[in-house]
């Protein structure tokens, strides 16, 4: 187990087409259709995937600033931030006294206490209650028994990550040898530039498996198969909850946009190889990162029901890119969005067709071993046997 120490019961799904998802890569099938349609299944995933284990927010300096609080959605839940300086605190959005919602779902706002809207219990940013009217003047009644319930909360690379269990192992657990697969990309520093988000009526499964795969590229994406050869991916072994590796840029190439040229400026950090290739990654179970040798592009996937999902796109920049007056990311904000609505409308496609009943789990191809470490993931999940380390299948087809 990677993401919770506790071992969630079976998902409700056929045991026997899920044992076929886990056989040997080009033995293997895709997944039932319940896992896609079914709003118990759904049910599940929230309560055991979204809700129990880390799940990536957002950036931390775009949620909040220091001296600030923010509710956000987490599943079906609301979680209030807090920053005060350095100290970035969650909580569950609730009120000590009679539970009434702290703050709305919305932007982030300046706060030094946190003001109940209902009876004006107030609290630190801290969590601590600091007056309740009336009661904390009365004889026995101890402030300290009513601090707000703590939301487990951790930051990787600028990423702030939520588990609203608290029963999560260690963030650095669920990334694994991820942070050095993209250490020379200067996470920490990057900063957004440009922001796109898209709601797609498909399940955020079938965008991530969407995602894990070149094998559709040449059907749907002409502009990308100027600048990638489709069939250049080569996955990297992980450690923790992740998939993902390289695709090659073409030699015209210097990163993805329509030209294959690049109006920022590469990262310095670079070696050769990294300066030809993309990185694509999607650590479990919402985060999709590509890393090209000038800028981020991060989809953050939040799922509304089995049918219907919210993707945020983001596109980051080395800060002295982002600075510099004359700087226009169109030329990666233009290519992302045109392979992005392809992408999308290919999904919804998809949709459609797992709600037909004429739908049954298909083979993959050998190109597609990174949707197969997916769906196994995934698999081995709903079988009621935990969260493990995706394994790189050998190409042997
Ligand atoms: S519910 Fe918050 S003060 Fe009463
Ligand atoms: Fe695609």
């Amino acid at each position: 187990m990677v993401n919770s120490r506790d071992t969630p019961p079976p998902a409700p799904l056929d045991a026997a087409a899920l044992h076929r998802v886990i056989a040997a890569f080009g033995e293997s099938f895709t997944l039932p259709a319940g896992a896609y349609t079914s709003r118990d299944v759904f049910t599940w995933e929230r309560e055991h995937i979204f809700g129990a284990g880390w799940v990536c927010v957002g950036r931390a300096d775009d949620l909040l600033g220091p001296g600030q609080a923010r509710a956000i959605s987490v599943g079906d839940e609301a979680v209030l931030l807090t920053r005060s300086g350095d100290d970035l605190r969650a909580f569950s959005n609730t009120c000590r006294h009679r539970g009434h919602e702290l703050a709305p779902v919305g932007r982030a706002f300046d706060a030094r206490l946190i003001r109940c809207p209902y009876h004006s219990w107030s609290y630190r940013l801290d969590g601590t209650l600091n007056s309740a009217p009336t009661l904390t003047q009365a004889a026995g009644f101890d402030r300290d028994e009513y601090p707000l319930n703590p939301v487990a909360v951790g930051s990787w690379n600028g990423f702030l990550f939520v588990d609203l269990s608290s029963t999560a192992v260690p963030l650095p657990g669920l990334v694994g040898n991820l942070t050095e697969v993209l250490a020379d990309y200067e996470l920490e520093l990057v900063v957004p530039v440009a922001r796109h988000e898209y709601d797609v009526a498909a399940n955020w499964k079938t965008i991530v498996e969407n995602y894990n795969e070149c094998y559709h590229c040449s059907s749907i994406h002409p502009e990308l198969c100027e600048v990638t050869p489709p069939e250049s991916g080569i996955d990297i072994e992980p450690t923790g909850l992740w998939c993902g590796g390289t695709m090659d840029l073409k030699p015209h190439a210097v990163t993805m946009s329509l030209d294959g040229m690049s109006q920022g400026s590469l990262f310095r950090q670079l070696s050769n190889d990294q300066l030809k290739q993309v990185v694509y990654v999607t650590l479990f179970p919402n985060l999709l990162i590509s890393a090209h040798p000038d800028y981020l592009l991060v989809h953050r996937l939040t799922p509304l029901d089995c049918d219907r999902t919210t993707v945020e796109c983001t596109w980051l920049f080395a800060p002295e890119v982002a600075e510099r007056e004359s700087f226009d990311p169109a030329y990666a904000v233009e290519f992302w969005d045109i392979t992005n609505r392809e992408d999308w409308a290919a999904c919804e496609a998809v949709n459609r067709g797992l709600h037909n009943r004429g739908y049954r789990p298909g083979p993959l191809s050998s190109w597609e071993g990174t949707v197969y470490q997916w769906l196994g993931l995934l698999a081995r999940a709903y079988l009621g046997m935990g969260l493990t380390v995706p394994v790189v299948p050998e190409r042997k087809m």
